[in-house]
This record gives C-alpha cells, sequence and structure tokens, in this order.
C-alpha cells in the first residue's frame, strides 16, 4: 500500500524518513521535478527504484545530500567542482565525480563516477538530514514518460509501486537538474536543466555540452548513460517549431491538438497553453504533456522557445521528445 502525506504535515517527513531508513521507497518533491528515493548506500532499497520505474539497470541514480560537507565522504572532488558547489548549491545542478568505495555499483551502474546534487527546498533536505543517509533518486515517473511535476503525476505513475508519496504542489523548476561531468580536463553538460549554462560558465569559465544534446537519436556511450534511452516521451505526437512563420499553415493542417505558444493570437483546438516567457514554459511543459494524454489529445505542437538560459534544458527535453521538427 501506498501511504500519501501533504507536504505540510511533518509526520508525513517523519514516516519518510523512517521508510527510507528501513530500505523503503518514497515519492518526494524538489524543486525540479518529483524524485523516487531509497537509501543511496543500500543496494536492496536502490534495486527497488530500478523495478518500480522499469528502469534499465545500467542507467546510474543521483545521490542527493542535505549539506556540502556530505559530498566528501562520497566522492573525490577537484577545484573546479569546489567553486561549482560555492556558487549554486543548494540548487538545480548535478556534479559527476570519481566515486569513492561507499557508492554501491548500484547507484553508478558500476562506473566509476558519481553523480550528486544537494536539492534547494526545505522539505526535500529535511527528509534526507532525518533519513541519516544520500538519498539515490532518479524522476518519479514510469520510465521514458514524462517526469512528474505535480502530485497527480506521481499518482498516476507510482500509486501501488511505493511505500509512501509526499504532495509538495506543482514543482518550482519543472524540469530537471543540470548534469555536468566535472571529471574531465573540460567539463562536459550531460544534461542541461535548471542551472544554465551561462551561469555556470561565469563561474568555470567554457565547459562543452555534450554532441548528443540537441539530437533525437540515442547513444549508447559510457559517460553519459541516460542518453541511449526513450525519454519524456507522451502518448501525443509532439511536433516541436522552430519556423514560427510555419505555424499558422501546422494550426490549419492539423486536427485534435494542443498548441503551447508564446503568441496570443493564435489558438489550438482541443487545447491551448499560452506561457510568457522560458520560465513559465520550463514549469509547465511536462504537466501539460501528461495533460494532453489524460484528454486523449493526439498532437502537441509547440512553439520553440531561443536556445539560451532555460531555454537549452527545455529544447533538450522537447528535441528528444519530440517526432518532428519544423
Ligand atoms: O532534478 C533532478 O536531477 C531530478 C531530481 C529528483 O533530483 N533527478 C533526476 O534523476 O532527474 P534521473 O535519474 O531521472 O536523471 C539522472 C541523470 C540520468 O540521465 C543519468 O544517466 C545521469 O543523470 N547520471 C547519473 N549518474 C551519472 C554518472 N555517474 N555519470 C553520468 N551520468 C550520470
Ligand atoms: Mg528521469
Amino acid at each position: 500500500m501506498t501511504e500519501i502525506f501533504k507536504s505540510n504535515n511533518k509526520k508525513g517527513v517523519q514516516i519518510s524518513s523512517e521508510i527510507i531508513k528501513n530500505n523503503g521507497i518514497v515519492a518526494f518533491p524538489t524543486e525540479t521535478i518529483y524524485g523516487l528515493g531509497a537509501n543511496g548506500l543500500e543496494p536492496r532499497a536502490i534495486k527497488k527504484i530500478f523495478s518500480a520505474k522499469g528502469r534499465p539497470i545500467d542507467n546510474p541514480l543521483i545521490l542527493h545530500i542535505s549539506s556540502k560537507d556530505d559530498l566528501y565522504r562520497l566522492a573525490f572532488i577537484n577545484k573546479k567542482a569546489k567553486k561549482l558547489i560555492d556558487s549554486f548549491w543548494p540548487g538545480p545542478l548535478t556534479i559527476v565525480l570519481k566515486k569513492k568505495k561507499i557508492v554501491p555499483k548500484e547507484v553508478s551502474a558500476g562506473l566509476k563516477t558519481v553523480a550528486v546534487r544537494m536539492p534547494k527546498h526545505k522539505l526535500t533536505t529535511n527528509l534526507i538530514k532525518k533519513s541519516g543517509v544520500p538519498i539515490a533518486a532518479p524522476s518519479a515517473n514510469i520510465s521514458g514518460k514524462p517526469s512528474p511535476t505535480n502530485f497527480k503525476a506521481v499518482y498516476e505513475d507510482m500509486n501501488g509501486k511505493v511505500d509512501a508519496i509526499i504532495d509538495g504542489g506543482e514543482s518550482r523548476i519543472g524540469i530537471e537538474s543540470t548534469v555536468i561531468d566535472m571529471t574531465k580536463k573540460k567539463p562536459v553538460i550531460l544534461r542541461p536543466g535548471g542551472t544554465t549554462k551561462e551561469k555556470i560558465e561565469n563561474v568555470i569559465g567554457k565547459v562543452d555540452k555534450h554532441p548528443f544534446l540537441l539530437e533525437k537519436k540515442a547513444i549508447d556511450s559510457p559517460e553519459s548513460p541516460g542518453m541511449k534511452y526513450k525519454h519524456y516521451s507522451p502518448k501525443a505526437r509532439v511536433i516541436l517549431v522552430e519556423s514560427k512563420d510555419k505555424l499558422p499553415y501546422l494550426i490549419k493542417r492539423y486536427k485534435n491538438f494542443c498548441l503551447v505558444t508564446f503568441q496570443k493570437n493564435i489558438k489550438g483546438d482541443k487545447k491551448t497553453v499560452y506561457v510568457k516567457n522560458i520560465k513559465e514554459l520550463s514549469k509547465s511543459l511536462y504537466s501539460v504533456l501528461r495533460e494532453c494524454d489524460r484528454l486523449k489529445i493526439r498532437t502537441v505542437i509547440v512553439e520553440s522557445p531561443l536556445e539560451t538560459g532555460l531555454g537549452l534544458g527545455v529544447i533538450n527535453r522537447l528535441k528528444k521528445a519530440a517526432d518532428r521538427v519544423i
């Protein structure tokens, strides 16, 4: 059975931390999206995450910590990584470093590295502190589906499969953390997300983007294990529109579609979602994709944002989800 707790229920966090201590699994909110957590030092607990999500076991997990000092027993730190931590933690930045022995191979999927993040969310911090261990947590969705950014989405995918769900309302950012590999001479962004490339470069200088960030195609490389799998995909067909002048034509041509746009003067036929800026798009993207599936909308046409700032992360998700880019 899955216990449900409201975020303002202090007992809920207490009980959830006990579940984690006892090697159970709990879905919980963070500032990016909802995570599905377990004791990150206990293989038996970690395995439960993989089976609840249907996640391939060669895709490693992020360890979530509640204080910067917790990093030292998990990974080897270098100067640039230290700068990132000082500037962006707590926050939506996941840092990949050489792992220490204490990190089980079930977390790192057999790699020599580990991904660590310190979330900026009071409830999450409390939950980690009370649990007394780093919490291993991927997104709390069934593998391949859009990540959950509200309770309804988590419940849809995880009710009956996890020991508890904590309802923390809408996620503030709405896409996942940025994942950066700090084990290379020149750092590499493996997944763009809540912390922008521009901000990172202000602190540590130039970084590389993984060459497949804005490609649909799946790849198989040991350093970026998550990339070869299908991600962020609703049942609906997603069309990403880069050439805005094609929008009027697409609106005429398609039936049973939802339009996600920055422009107030155009409309979808089944549903229209206006977003004011990239922050709003990031915050609503996954919930809109899920809502369209609930409404059995066949196509979602999304006007592309610019590639700067949070836009890079949003375009990355859209490119992976899209059936067509126009
Ligand atoms: O915002 C987030 O990061 C959320 C919340 C819950 O913290 N978590 C999340 O986890 O998105 P997940 O498992 O859905 O995505 C983690 C990504 C995957 O693409 C995985 O392949 C990559 O991080 N990753 C994890 N460990 C890695 C490692 N050692 N080396 C390279 N990539 C790694
Ligand atoms: Mg995920």
